[in-house]
């Protein structure tokens, strides 16, 4: 299988860029990413010397670059977006310039060249908060920021391509991600790398929004799952079932890496702040997908792995990711 990945220079796309390649080893993979703020090459140095791997700098709004990449792919997976909630509510432009656009060139050439398989990665965001129950896949979309309008935006276009065109979509909506190569603008990569520098952990708010955490890699295992077993026009929420206050999330990283809770700096909440989010997965686990990994074990082992790999954070930190720092938090 040809699978074309988009946006596979930047977190989860990495991690499932590399699971493709171990677990199927007659399988290719084209990797098209911008390499916006958040694209990153460090993030798949291993896999750049594997002739069963390819990667091309090039805009998923781009037509030309778009055609010229989808031609012989089987499968299309598209990670690619703006993904950080925080940016979206300085500047919505790019979100609705990448994910809804950018998603609508890349259906339109799917369907051009009549690839077999397009899958969407999508978010838990897009049903919006809920204070109590879970989402199932038939809700429907109230999302709260331009960040998740914008991933509204981009799943509707596949549902209407699938209704229109009979273009054999899928969408993947998973929970919050966290493992190895997130970008330390997001909580548990941003709060870990803080403390280790001495730094204040920001909590917004209460600290007590919930979020329900997947290890990256229970998330992948799961797009794999649903790229070969999902049923076109269909819909997969994907959560790991760990729900959990940031305040909680954020004394157990101070207390893995042994350091106070003095270092908690509370400050102003998130605009439109999603209280909850909270999915339902049977629909995937009745493809045979559960997450293997203890939400405990993975954030220790996420722990670990910025332990080991500050050559990768510490140049994204003093690099582009300090100007936005102190936009966003007023400090250095
Ligand atoms: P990320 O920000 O780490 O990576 C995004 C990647 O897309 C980067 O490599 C970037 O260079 C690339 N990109 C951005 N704009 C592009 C464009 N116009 N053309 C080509 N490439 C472009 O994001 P992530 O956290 O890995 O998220 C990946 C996908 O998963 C996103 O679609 C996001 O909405 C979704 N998602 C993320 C989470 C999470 O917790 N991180 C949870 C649910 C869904
Ligand atoms: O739910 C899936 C979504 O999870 C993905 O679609 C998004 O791409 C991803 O960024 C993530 O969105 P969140 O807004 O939930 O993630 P973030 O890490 O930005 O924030 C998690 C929670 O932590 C949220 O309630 C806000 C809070 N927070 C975040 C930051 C960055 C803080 O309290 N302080 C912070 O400094």
């Amino acid at each position: 299988m040809k699978i074309l990945v988009t946006g596979g220079a930047g977190f989860i796309g990495s991690n499932f860029v590399r699971l493709i390649l171990s677990k199927y080893p007659d399988y290719e993979v084209v990797n098209l990413d911008l390499l916006t703020y958040a694209g990153n090459l460090e993030n798949l140095r291993d896999a750049e010397q594997n002739e069963r791997y390819r990667f091309m700098r090039g805009d998923i709004r781009d037509e030309a670059i778009v055609n010229e990449v989808m031609a012989g792919m089987d499968a299309v997976v598209n990670f690619a977006a703006e993904s950080h909630v925080d940016r979206s509510i300085g500047g919505p432009a790019d979100f609705i310039q990448t994910d809804v656009f950018g998603t609508f060139v890349l259906l339109e050439a799917a369907r051009r060249h009549g690839v077999s398989r397009y899958l969407q990665i999508s978010t838990d965001e897009v049903y919006g908060s809920i204070e109590d129950g879970t989402f199932t896949e038939e809700d429907r979309l109230e999302p709260s920021s331009p960040y998740s309008a914008s991933k509204a935006g981009g799943d509707m276009q596949v549902m209407a391509y699938h209704t229109t065109y009979g273009l054999p979509t899928l969408i993947t909506r998973s929970s919050n991600n966290f493992g190895p190569y997130q970008y330390p603008e997001k909580i548990i990569p941003l709060f870990i790398t803080n403390a280790m520098e001495g730094k204040e952990l920001p909590l917004y708010g209460d600290g007590m929004n919930v979020r329900d955490w997947i290890y990256v890699a229970d998330n992948c295992e799961g797009v794999d799952t649903v790229l070969h077993r999902g049923e076109p026009g269909q819909i997969y929420n994907i959560g790991g079932g760990n729900e959990k206050t940031n305040l909680y999330i954020t004394k157990k990283i101070l207390e893995i890496l042994g350091k106070p809770e003095s270092m908690i700096r509370p400050v102003a909440d998130r605009l439109g702040h999603d209280f909850r989010y909270s999915i339902d997965c049977s629909k995937v686990k009745a493809l045979g997908w559960e997450p293997a990994h203890n939400f405990e074990e993975a954030l220790q082992e996420t722990v670990n792995w910025y332990l080991d790999n500050r050559w990768w954070w510490e140049k994204i930190k003093s690099g582009e990711f300090a100007q936005y720092y102190q936009r966003q938090y007023g400090e250095k």
